[in-house]
């Protein structure tokens, strides 16, 4: 069982704890659905109004869903279509404060307002995204998107 203690309430402890976390439960193993599986539970259950969080793979070139918490979401996603592949085809993180004013946004859960995708990119390629929804309007600040780039690097050597 793993049990970490993540209840920090100023930010910048917040995802240092929730890196260290991560390092821990990805340490040792290669198995990349099991450290995306691993990293999606701690995710979700570590960071507040959140109510999706995962990853869309890159599979020969079209985002494909993999271990996520929440609704089930749509399976296959295209480069350059939604957040998610904005952040594909970009390399960028997608920072998005209300989803419903982002053109060609996939509402894949209707309680979605905010969005957060940061590309995992290792050696120039990408291998997938990281995908965190919220209820809230602006759910996600500078200091969100800093801490999960620093998880998606993490992640980049790990799965
Ligand atoms: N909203 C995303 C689709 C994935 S779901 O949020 C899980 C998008 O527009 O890419």
């Amino acid at each position: 069982m793993y049990d970490f203690k993540i209840a920090a309430t100023d930010k910048a402890t917040l995802y240092r704890d929730l890196a260290a976390a991560l390092e821990a439960l990805v340490a040792g193993e290669r198995d990349e659905i099991a450290n995306m599986a691993n990293a999606a539970a701690l995710i979700f259950e570590s960071l507040p109004d959140l109510n999706w969080t995962g990853f869309y793979r890159n599979v020969g070139g079209e985002l494909v869903v993999g271990p996520f918490q929440g609704r089930p979401a749509c399976i296959r996603i295209p480069f350059g279509t939604g957040v998610c592949g904005a952040a594909a085809a970009s390399l960028e993180v997608q920072r998005v404060d209300d989803v419903h004013a982002f053109a060609g946004h996939i509402a894949c859960d209707a309680a979605s307002n905010s969005e957060l995708v940061v590309p995992i990119v290792r050696d120039g390629v990408l291998l997938a995204v990281l995908d965190l929804d919220s209820p809230n309007r602006a759910r996600f600040d500078a200091e969100d998107e800093a801490g999960c780039v620093a998880l998606g690097e993490i992640l980049a050597r790990a799965i």
